[in-house]
């Protein structure tokens, strides 16, 4: 057990992180907060225009942060970003998998290059920048990795209210046992790596579905709303704390309660 005074133990000012798909959604706000607590910040998004936006925003309140164009399905994209993350802040402390896409399609009528498309992004790019980030954590003998998974489609057999999803939901699942294997992987190297598994969430991944989908999640979760972006980033910033430091390998539902299970 450390000594330190708990203050210490949530404080991450001077760490450096990289958040993939941050110049939307919950990837923008786990990098604002995690840019809020003290942290140095690559906004990494294949959207550079965003990315940069979110990286002015971080700066114009005396952050730091860089954005870095990024397609994380791509092995060659992942390792500059990893490279110009340690030119730039030295290190590379923490990373959130938080880059996703939503598929709809039903099992039957899913073309083979929207399953490919979703898992790449989904899954494999995981796997790119979970890779290129532990090496150099391993030599460092620490880090923390958090993989943004999904709480309803991991375990529902539909992702959205008109069926289909499948590829989605699949993806989800998979990230969550990926998880797992990372964990039993680097754990022995003093990285920690878990999963925020987030419920229905009000961001531009749902244009266009979200008003007839909001009234039907909305009355699905005990808590009476839908989650906000900062409802998940702040449990996010929670595990990449030395306060979460024995935990590893677990998935964290954020849901408002809309799945409970032991
Ligand atoms: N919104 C929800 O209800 C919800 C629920 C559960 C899980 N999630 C997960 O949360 C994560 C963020 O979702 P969101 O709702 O904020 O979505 P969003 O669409 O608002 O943002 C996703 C971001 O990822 C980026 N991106 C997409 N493909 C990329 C790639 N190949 N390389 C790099 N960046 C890429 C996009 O440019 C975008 O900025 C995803 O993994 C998603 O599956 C979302």
């Amino acid at each position: 057990m450390k000594s330190s005074r708990v203050s210490e133990r949530f404080d991450i000012a001077g760490k450096v992180a990289i958040v993939t798909g941050a110049a939307s959604g919950i990837g923008r706000a786990i990098a604002l907060d995690l840019a809020e607590a003290g942290a140095k910040v690559a906004v990494a998004d294949k959207a550079l225009g965003g990315a940069e936006e979110v990286a002015r925003e971080i700066q114009s309140v005396g952050g730091k942060a860089i954005a870095i164009k990024t397609d994380v399905t791509d092995s060659k994209d992942v390792e500059q970003m990893a490279q110009r993350t340690i030119e730039k802040f030295g290190k590379i402390d923490i990373l959130i998998n938080n880059a996703g896409i939503i598929a709809r399609s039903s099992v039957l009528d899913m073309k083979e290059d929207d399953l490919d498309r979703t898992f790449d992004v989904n899954l494999k790019g995981v796997v790119l920048c979970s890779q290129a980030a532990a090496r150099h954590m391993i030599e460092r003998k620490s880090g923390k990795i958090v993989n943004i998974g999904s709480s309803l489609s991991s375990r529902a057999s539909v992702c959205n209210l008109s069926g289909g999803g499948a590829d989605y939901c699949a993806s989800k699942a998979a990230v969550q046992a990926l998880t797992r294997s990372l964990a039993m992987e680097l754990g022995p190297y003093g990285i920690n790596v878990n999963s925020v598994a987030p419920g229905p969430t009000n961001t531009p991944m749902h244009e266009g579905l979200w008003e007839m989908a909001a009234i039907y999640y909305q009355n699905s979760v005990p808590l009476g709303r839908l989650a906000e972006p900062e409802d998940i980033a702040d449990v996010v910033v929670f595990l990449v704390t030395d306060a979460a430091r024995y935990i590893t390998g677990q998935t964290i539902h954020v849901n408002g309660g809309q799945i409970m299970v032991d």
